[in-house]
């Protein structure tokens, strides 16, 4: 069977547990991956690297176009600039893909979610391009330009098609920030109402959304907002499923995707080894799924298909960790998972 590598980050925090599981359930699925690990994040810093984002590791993924990462940290109010940041702005990965559905066994308050977030992600005010203009006065730019917040409603409508997805919401603020949010509504309106009328097209200012969205999420179904904006309702619609243990995500650009879960670096569990790495691991089939269809290789498809399979199987008999509510630590979770495929 023909072999794809791929860049493996383990990341900091409770990321190398959680990628050391997904590689021990990958061998055991048989999955065609060839793991090239890089080091980013602070885990760079351990290694000798001078920088947060070494080279090496960008260039290895502009190399083998695909990646599957840990968490990095940030520094809260100080430090380096977010290692996610750096990597989706010099690799280009424009898109930010979220899918939340709600899984078996997990019990929540809604039973039917099954929402897709798109966020555009390389420019707002999540760039953090911030002055200190005097003593008193701190400053944050919110870039919009209209080449990104086209480009972002293409791939969404396009997405959407693709996926048989039937609408697309808009999440904004543009009553308030009417040039930068205006702009990105402009754009998304543009793009249904002259390529994909057939799509459903609507837009919700974003205060009272996030309202809708705790009462009836069901009643959504694609999600396209600027960086800031998806970067916060991400862990609202993970709070609908079950947490930030059962949300994968795609960074997505041309040619290149890095796959990575929701979650961060976990710090208050790290070193426990009690981290879900379902997250990750529906990260990696996303992944999986990235390279049949890219690379046509009906292998990573069906190997994506017994994952989840298996996974869905495991939490619906009540095979979880205890941030869903179950009894499993990291390794007894991969366990589970394996002794399924
Ligand atoms: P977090 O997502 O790391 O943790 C929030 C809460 O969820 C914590 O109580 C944590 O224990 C729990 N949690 C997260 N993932 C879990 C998992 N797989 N299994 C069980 N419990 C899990 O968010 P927080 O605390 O705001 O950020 C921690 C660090 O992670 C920060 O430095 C932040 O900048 C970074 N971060 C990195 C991301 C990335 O690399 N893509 C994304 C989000 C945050």
């Amino acid at each position: 069977m023909a072999e794809h590598t791929v860049v493996l980050i383990p990341g900091d925090g409770i990321g190398p547990e959680v990628t050391g599981a997904v590689q021990q359930i990958f061998a055991a699925a048989k999955a065609p991956i060839q793991w090239e690990v890089h080091h980013a994040g602070l885990a760079a810093l351990e290694s000798g690297s001078d920088e947060v984002l070494p080279r090496s590791t960008v260039e290895a993924i502009e190399k083998y176009h695909v990646a599957l990462k840990g968490p990095c940290t940030t520094p809260v109010g100080e430090g380096f600039t977010s290692v996610n940041v750096q990597l989706r702005k010099r690799l280009n990965l424009y898109a930010a893909v979220r899918p939340v559905r709600s899984m078996p066994g997990v019990p929540t308050r809604f039973e039917n979610v099954d929402l897709v977030i798109i966020r555009e992600n390389t420019e707002g005010l999540y760039s953090g391009v911030e002055n200190q203009l005097t003593d008193d006065v701190v400053m944050s730019m919110k870039i919009a330009t209209q080449t990104a917040c086209k480009r972002i409603a293409h791939w969404s409508f396009r997405y959407a098609t693709l996926r048989q997805r039937k609408k697309i919401t808009v999440l904004h603020k543009a009553n308030i920030m009417k040039i930068t949010d205006g702009l990105f509504i402009r754009c998304a309106r543009d793009v249904h109402q002259h390529e994909y009328p057939n799509i459903e097209y609507d837009e919700q200012i974003i205060d009272a959304g996030c309202m809708r969205l705790v009462q009836h999420p069901e009643r959504y179904d694609v999600l396209l907002l600027e960086n800031l904006y998806g970067d916060v309702v991400s862990d609202l619609c993970a709070g609908l499923v079950g947490g930030l243990g059962v949300v994968p995500g795609a960074n997505i650009g041309d040619d290149m995707a890095v796959f990575e879960a929701v979650h961060g670096s976990a710090p208050d569990i790290a070193g426990q080894g009690i981290a879900n790495p379902l997250a990750l691991l529906m990260s990696s089939v996303m992944l999986l799924n990235h390279l049949a269809e890219t690379r046509n290789d009906a292998a990573c498809a069906k190997v994506a298909g017994s994952l989840r399979k298996a996974y869905d199987g495991a939490l619906a008999d009540g095979e979880k960790t205890r941030d869903l509510g179950g009894d499993l630590d990291t390794e007894g979770f991969a366990q589970a998972i394996i002794a399924r495929l």
